[in-house]
């Protein structure tokens, strides 16, 4: 595995690998080199430069048999980083989704049984096999459509042993897939039917059954809890963080999708790697995050999905925050992983410049799940994670051209998908 990518238009995404994230102005620069070329060895991207430049043809004349790749004059970016999704489920949910076009909100639905309960009660019966089967068919999809690392949650269990079968799901994924991935624990999505009314008896079992089993078989990254308006509450998201982070689980939370919970504040407060959704964002939870370690996530398909308001993620940026933007590919809230539609949702409903939402879904998007240090953008070293487009005039038309596949050619870990 030693190939020269050759012809690229403009290489760009390109990082010293000191650079875990961007945050503010940063965001607006995305560097890289015009008439180039890169090299892959091993996985990893070991060097690139010009073409005009004689390093070039000394390089091909060390390496008389290399595999040449012509990126006959597209662009060459670092693949998208989708820091949050829920991609391992058993079944999609198109009827409930006519319900909702009928005008039922995602809280009435969740209160009916619908929403996550109904893919739960799915999940319960569902096999191993199958589940594993559909979701490596989920990531060779958006494989193609240039994502090279993605986060996996749990929470579609909901019972110890469901939500363990759903972590072993991923835990195969990790080793089938040449994705990076990271699993995250969130047990803590809803309250299950069998314990309604009794809210803290599940959070209990969380703490007391489900998070010593997930740290004793080492099947998470990370923990999670979906803090929020008719879902669980900043003193449940504290005792359930603070009793993941014993057993070494960092915190990643939803948080401010239906209200503004305070679970910005419990996230930062627990030193979270992110905090997700963010609709309701005031000054308050902004000055929060200011300083804090924490990167903001928004999920421009959910609020896509649902027509909720939109998270300011402007005004993060203006306030001089980092932010991230990934896909949250579920059956309930955002049926896609097309992290390209994410991009130009980025640029059309949230107004981020092309190079903003280039940097929001490759290298704050590895911030977001701890990958940073491994890719997110052009830098040697780091995997080679990255596509070729088709031949266009420059980033402006990622996120113009909405809609369709604009790469012709995207590597997990430098292997053709
Ligand atoms: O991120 N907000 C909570 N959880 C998911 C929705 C999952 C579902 O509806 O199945 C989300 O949007
Ligand atoms: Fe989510």
């Amino acid at each position: 595995m030693n190939f020269i990518v050759n012809n690229i238009k403009q290489l760009l995404g390109v990082l010293d690998s000191d650079i875990a994230l961007l945050r503010g102005k940063e965001m607006a620069l995305l560097k890289g080199i015009s008439n180039a070329w890169l090299q892959v060895k091993d996985h990893k991207i070991v060097a690139f430069g010009r073409m005009d430049n004689p390093e070039y043809p000394r390089l091909l004349a060390e390496n008389p048999e290399i595999r040449l790749v012509d990126a006959e004059q597209g662009l060459v970016l670092p693949s998208f980083c989708d820091a949050h999704t829920h991609l391992v489920y058993p079944a999609s949910r198109e009827i409930e989704y006519v319900d909702k076009i009928k005008g039922l909100s995602y809280e009435e639905i969740a209160r009916r049984g619908g929403g996550i309960l109904n893919s739960a009660k799915a999940m319960q019966k569902a096999d191993e096999n199958e589940l594993f089967e559909a979701a490596m068919q989920r990531l060779s999809e958006i494989a193609a459509m240039g994502t090279a690392s993605v986060e996996i949650k749990s929470g579609y269990g909901l019972t110890t042993e469901s939500e363990l079968k759903m972590l072993r799901v991923i835990r195969r994924l990790k080793e089938a897939s040449p994705m990076k991935i990271k699993a995250n624990f969130l047990g803590a999505h809803a309250v299950p039917a069998e314990y309604k009314g009794r809210q803290t008896e599940y959070v209990d079992l969380i703490i007391n059954e489900m998070i010593p089993m997930v740290a004793a078989e080492e099947l998470a990254d990370f923990i999670d809890v979906f803090c929020d308006k008719g879902f669980f509450t900043v003193e449940d998201t504290d005792r359930i963080l603070n009793a993941g982070m014993k057993y070494g689980l960092r915190a990643k939370i939803h948080a401010n999708e239906l209200d503004r919970s305070g679970g910005i504040q419990v996230g930062v407060k627990y030193n979270a790697l992110s905090v997700d959704h963010l609709e309701y964002t005031g000054d308050e939870e902004i000055e929060a995050l200011s300083g804090s370690e924490t990167m903001p996530v928004v999920l421009p398909g959910a609020a896509f999905f649902l027509n909720m308001p939109l998270a300011p993620a402007r005004k993060m940026i203006d306030s001089g925050l980092p932010v991230a933007m990934a896909s949250d590919f579920n059956p309930g809230s955002s049926p896609s992983g097309n992290m390209q539609l994410i991009l130009s949702m980025a640029s059309i409903l949230y107004r981020l410049l092309p190079e903003e939402g280039l940097n929001a879904t490759t290298i704050n998007g590895a911030y977001a799940m701890d990958v940073s240090n491994e890719t997110g953008s052009i830098t040697i070293g780091k995997r080679a994670d990255f596509y070729i487009t088709k031949p266009i005039s420059g980033i402006e038309y990622m996120p113009y051209y909405f809609g369709t596949n604009k790469i012709s050619k995207a590597f997990v870990n430098g292997l053709l998908q």
